[in-house]
């Protein structure tokens, strides 16, 4: 059925041009091809979880997964293209649930627990509903196919918001943006750079309180459009492959996320040492360097974990080579360095230097083994990267990647922790930044038929591969050590390979604010372990921004300091000792912090849910539109830690004067006195904070007085945070008492996860799990604490739990420990008591008004 001429003009305009961006690697014969359109239901058949429609030659499948995830598949010819996904995991796909179908003389449709769908039978017009009857998602129009494109159109309702989509920048909400999906070496990326680095192409949507996930599971050039071209349109398309979309109803974004993880995978347990400070730079020159800069970290009691080497500890920038001249002994200094408590990360680039005729290993086997991508004609592809002329690993052969993984063996038996893959969009330095599309990949993979493809097909899933491979490679070659492999580029599902980092970013207070609403999306895209290169990647940092970058990193799930060659110096103590005194008080409080951050990225492998969060994701309905918190300007610079910690930075950190900083409900705590704000320190603003709505919400609100020294940090009332003594490095087993911060509040508790931070030792049961919970008495005269018991084999570091109770009106009138009175220190609004912790659990009582 030909499309109306406004139609065609829109469906072109959308992508790169006419040709767009694979038209050199092109299978489609049509020159021009016309646009088919689902727009009548020619035929519908019944399928036990679903329906298969048809509208002639097109032919769409709407299948039930479970009873909250569908999945649309569509197809120009009929025929459906294989099932195969790098994204999605076979368990996934190959579940199923029973529908009812539910069609009539109108519609065509199905239900199940959850959800409607309905097929308009004269329009195409496919509408989401969940079981009680209300629209959740509506097609625009219906589904169109021009040649290998499709394009899919939804209505985008006023008040919806969407997140994640990886590592896009601008603004948090993506509403009135377009993206395009093609991993890109986007050094000097700045607001309105895109595309970055990551193609994930998943994205949340938010609607006053009521959440679905999209994932359009296509690993080619892409699109997503929000209403950016069509004012009241969502619009997502690929320039070729299989139109395969995964819906997944929350109602709640944190279901969304969990059904993500199901879908795609969690991230898995990361080393511990992971979560500490990680020191890097372009490059520390020399083995005398790094010893320098570790020792110095020691010296100045600045604790950290992780010290990275770039790419010039390598002869020549090859990869898997080692410069004799400037790293003499690595294997001497790595053992030092994990002497004095440091890992340490070595940059393993894709790129294998094209060396014929010499004695370069990973070239020579790669070539023996028929390992790298070719060209058109049967040539090995060459391209220029840092060491000059280079081929790449065809990372989409499983039995690529296995040699990939081999090439590891010298680095990890001299101790090298973890693996850092750069450059693998892949970056080429040419005209195109990467391969050209013609370049054919050979796809040898259990799932997958075996073919070739165009790199087109396989560059946005080349990255997530390449880290693929790695941490394949480091499981085989370490089995009992958990991997840990960083990662630039990736796609859909990376997360079970590798953290990832927002690439080059720059030395200004700009970015450190983008960072963060990065940050978040990336967290809503299925990355917990991320960061940014702290300080800034480009230029140099002021004292002032390199001091804030550090306060609000150490509140960050990946934080690494990292710079650019030929920048100043980035280390703490790079601006004189006051400064590095503000910084090294911040990353003390994240090593404090360390029981708390571990507990919530373990739990994070449970539920799908990132380490840092948006404030809806915890506070879907706060404000009183239950519009997203995040998407006002006053509070686009905050962020939550877990669920208890809210970072209230300033959206502008660099303006002058006092600000406001919102919570999302009253009765906050201040995480570094603990005193409940919002009553007698701070004050509720009259009028709450104007949100960009102008709906006039009404939040409570904190007078935050703007000190370089300082970062607001509130806790929600009810939580129970666990903090351990401060050590240098997470080699360091903590001497002293758990402490336990308590912060009475509604549904009062908190729990632990302890392991031994590195082995897989705790799939066997060799964790410590604890939970605690406090309870206000309905008088607000009594708190009742209880402490769980100890469950799984791990032993405790402590002996003793430090129980710091804050939010008393008053001293208290008793205080008793499993039914016996107890000694305690009070102090302003809080009081202090030591128990001995011998597993069993046990029951605390405070006899005080609590405020
Ligand atoms: C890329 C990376 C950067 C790294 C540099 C040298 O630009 O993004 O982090 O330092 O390459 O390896």
């Amino acid at each position: 059925m030909p499309a109306p001429r406004a139609l065609v003009a829109v469906f072109s305009l959308f992508l790169w041009g006419a040709a767009g961006i694979c038209s050199e690697a092109q299978t489609s014969s049509d020159a021009s091809p016309e646009i088919h359109s689902f727009s009548v239901v020619t035929s519908a058949a019944a399928l036990p979880n679903g329906l298969e429609l048809r509208d002639g030659s097109l032919m769409m499948r709407v299948t039930a997964l479970r009873d909250d995830v569908l999945r649309i598949r569509a197809s120009r010819t009929g025929v459906l293209p294989e099932d195969a996904s790098w994204a999605v995991l076979s368990a996934a796909r190959a579940a199923s649930v029973e529908v009812k179908q539910d069609s009539d003389a109108r519609v065509v449709g199905f239900h199940t627990a959850s959800l409607r769908v309905t097929v308009d039978r004269g329009t195409g017009v496919m509408k989401l509903f969940d079981i009680d009857g209300n629209l959740l998602r509506k097609d625009a129009e219906p589904m169109q196919f021009q040649g290998d494109r499709f394009r899919v159109a939804e209505t985008m309702p006023i008040d919806e918001h969407y997140f994640g989509l990886g590592d896009k920048t601008g603004a948090f909400d993506h509403r009135e943006a377009a993206f395009r999906m093609w991993n890109t070496d986007a050094y000097g990326w700045q607001e309105s750079t895109d595309p970055l680095y990551k193609s994930i192409p998943f994205y949340v949507t938010y609607r006053a309180g009521v959440s679905l996930g999209v994932l359009m599971d296509n690993t080619w050039p892409s699109s997503f459009d929000f209403g950016k071209t069509l004012g009241d349109t969502v619009q997502y398309r690929a320039e070729g492959g299989p139109a395969d979309i995964y819906i997944l109803y929350g109602p709640s974004a944190k279901q969304v996320l969990k059904s993500y993880a199901w879908l795609t995978g969690p991230a898995p347990l990361p080393p511990l040492w992971t979560l500490g400070f990680q020191q890097s730079r372009y490059s520390y020159m020399t083995e005398a360097r790094v010893l320098q800069v570790a020792e110095r970290l020691r010296r100045d009691k600045i604790p950290a974990d992780a010290i990275y080497l770039d790419i010039d500890y390598q002869e020549k920038n090859r990869p898997f080579t080692i410069n004799e001249a400037t790293f003499p002994d690595m294997p001497g200094m790595v053992k030092t360095l994990h002497g004095e408590g440091f890992h340490v990360v070595a940059i393993t680039d894709l790129h294998i230097a094209y060396l014929a005729r010499q004695t370069y290993a990973p070239f020579n086997s790669g070539v023996a083994g028929d390992q790298f991508v070719k060209n058109r004609d049967g040539s090995v592809y060459v391209g220029p990267v840092w060491p000059g002329p280079s081929v790449f690993p065809d990372f989409t052969r499983q039995q690529t990647r296995m040699w990939w993984g081999t090439l590891y063996k010298s680095f990890t038996q001299l101790g090298i922790d973890g693996f850092w893959n750069d450059m693998n969009e892949p970056s080429v330095f040419n005209a195109l930044k990467t391969m050209p599309c013609s370049v054919v990949h050979r796809i040898d993979e259990p799932g997958f038929a075996t073919r070739t493809a165009t790199h087109c097909e396989i560059h946005n899933v080349y990255g997530m591969e390449n880290s693929r491979a790695t941490f394949d490679g480091q499981l085989a070659l370490r089995p009992d050590v958990r991997p840990f492999v960083l990662t630039r580029a990736t796609y859909a599902g990376g997360q079970r390979y590798a953290a990832t980092w927002t690439g080059d970013d720059s030395a200004t207070w700009n970015h450190l604010r983008l960072t963060t609403s990065m940050l978040k999306n990336l967290g809503l895209s299925g990355f917990s372990m991320v960061g940014a290169d702290v300080g800034g990647y480009a230029g140099t940092p002021t004292a002032a921004l390199l001091t804030k970058w550090i306060e609000i990193a150490a509140f960050q799930p990946i934080d690494r300091d990292h710079a650019e060659k030929g920048t100043g110096d980035h280390e703490l103590w790079a601006n004189g000792p006051a400064q590095e005194d503000i910084r090294r008080r911040f990353i003390e409080t994240r090593y404090r912090l360390l029981p708390y951050l571990y507990t919530v990225i373990e739990d994070g492998t449970h539920t799908g849910l990132p380490l840092l969060r948006p404030l809806f994701l915890e506070f879907p309905n706060a404000a009183p539109d239950r519009h997203p918190l995040d998407v006002d300007l006053n509070t686009s610079g905050e962020f939550m830690v877990g669920p208890d910690l809210l970072v209230a930075a300033p959206a502008f950190a660099d303006k002058a004067g006092d600000y406001d900083a919102a919570l999302p409900t009253a009765g906050w705590y201040d995480f570094w006195t603990g005193k409940e704000v919002g009553k007698d320190r701070a004050r509720v603003l009259a009028g709450g904070l104007q949100s960009e709505t102008a709906t006039g919400p009404v939040l409570p609100a904190v007078r935050v007085h703007r000190e370089l020294a300082t970062l607001p940090v509130f806790v929600r009332p009810g939580a129970m945070l666990p903090i351990e003594p401060l050590v240098q490095s997470t080699s360091e087993r903590p001497v002293g008492p758990l402490t336990l911060r308590v912060f009475p509040g509604p549904n009062c508790s908190g729990h632990l996860y302890q392991d031994d931070g590195s082995s897989f030792a705790y799939q066997q049961g060799s964790f410590l799990r604890m939970s605690f919970t406090c309870e206000i008495s309905a008088d607000h005269r009594q708190i009742n604490i209880h402490i769980g018991k100890h469950d799984g084999s791990y032993p405790a570091w402590w002996k003793q739990i430090a129980l710091d109770i804050n939010g008393l009106s008053g001293p208290p009138l008793s205080v008793s420990v499993e039914g016996h009175a107890a000694h305690y220190v009070y102090g302003v609004h809080s009081i202090k008591i030591n128990v001995t912790d011998r597993g069993n659990g046990m029951d605390i009582v405070v006899r005080s008004a609590v405020r």
